[in-house]
């Protein structure tokens, strides 16, 4: 089914490491415009410059922060879908509660109350995978109980409690998706607040052992970004109306694993670090993640793509490609 022609779509949080991949893949269908929504906090201008070359792309002109009611729900006039990963990132959660209910709640809110006042025929929002905290059972379907003990996963379920409400009351369209561990291009590559791949790429880059904390036998599910941006198509263009879904590839990967796999690639002879948790970390830090991928499959026909290996090898491309990586 193709319900994309010719429709005008609004991506909030479309500068940022996910999103820039969604406009990307929204610019390969039929629309007939793309605008970006964002407030810059974590996303840059420099991930659109690619999409921004084709006319239909455009960032919408007076701001973009979903805390802002009346701008919000201007950028929706006329607006056929909406797209939405704008949110606060775990850690920042973890040190700013309050901001992160601001945003990732109240925000969320807003962006929902906007679509239904706009008629939005569907909203594909981001969840994320921490709403299921440790693993009881793996892989985790979508009916895993809610572990999750941190503020960020906290804001995930009151949003898709929402969205279970607005989709109730209002008969909004909306499809939750529960990423797993997403890696690539355009992730956070430099700053303190970054993903365990970079900061591998990171150490091995700059000739020093990569660090493992634990044993490295905690295990995640990680899916390439472009794969990630894609299921957020695969759900506009599907029939489902409403539902939660597992974005990931159901293959587990060790921490140890992937450092190895890491410095196979980089053709790297450094030995890897193991240092113990911080008490902080041992008590809040998720072991095993690996999320079933049958609902999403069979239900809006999102088939990954890039395996971890082929994945990986995008990423260390693209960070040579653009001076990220700057060993030699
Ligand atoms: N990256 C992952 O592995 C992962 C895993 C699970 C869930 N998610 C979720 O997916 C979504 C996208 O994640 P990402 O990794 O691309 O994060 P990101 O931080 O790169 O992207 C979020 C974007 O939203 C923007 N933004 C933040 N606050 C905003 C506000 N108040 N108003 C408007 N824009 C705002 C940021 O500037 C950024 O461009 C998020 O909702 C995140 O919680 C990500």
């Amino acid at each position: 089914m193709n319900n994309l022609k010719n429709s005008k779509i609004l991506v909030i949080g479309g500068a940022g490491f996910i999103g820039s991949f969604v406009v990307s893949e929204l610019l390969k269908e039929d629309v007939a415009e793309v605008v970006v929504y964002d407030n810059f906090a974590r996303g840059k201008k420099e991930y659109l410059t690619e999409q921004l070359k084709d006319p239909r792309c455009t960032i919408f002109p007076i701001g973009g922060d979903i805390r802002d009611i009346d701008i919000l729900d201007a950028a929706m006039k006329g607006k056929d879908f909406v797209i939405s990963l704008a949110a606060m990132w775990l850690l920042h959660c973890k040190d700013y509660p309050r901001t992160a209910f601001e945003v990732n709640i109240a925000g969320t809110f807003n962006v929902f109350e906007a679509c239904v006042k706009n008629n939005i025929k569907k909203l594909i929002w981001s969840s994320s995978a921490s709403v299921y905290g440790d693993a009881v059972e793996l892989p985790m379907t979508e009916n895993h109980p809610f572990n999750n003990k941190n503020f960020y996963g906290a804001t995930k379920i009151a949003g898709e409690a929402m969205a279970t409400a607005f989709n109730d009351r209002y008969g909004l369209k909306v499809i939750g998706l529960r990423y797993m561990n997403v890696y690539g291009p355009h992730q956070d590559q430099t700053a303190a607040y970054t993903g365990v791949v970079p900061i591998m790429l990171n150490k091995i880059e700059a000739n020093e052992p990569p660090v493992i904390n634990g044993d490295g036998s905690q295990a995640y599910d990680f899916i390439y970004v472009e794969d990630a941006a894609r299921c957020n198509v695969d759900a506009l263009n599907s029939e489902i109306g409403f539902g939660m879904y597992n974005v990931g590839t159901e293959v587990q990967t060790s921490i140890k694993d992937l450092c190895n796999m890491i410095l196979e690639l980089k053709k790297s002879n450094l030995k890897v670090t193991f240092k113990p948790y911080t008490a902080d970390d041992a008590r809040a830090l998720v072991q095993n993640r690996i999320g079933s991928k049958v609902k999403a499959e069979k239900e809006i026909g999102f088939k990954f793509k890039y395996s971890l290996e082929e994945g990986l090898k995008r990423l260390i491309e693209w960070r040579i490609v653009t001076g990220v990586d700057k060993s030699k």
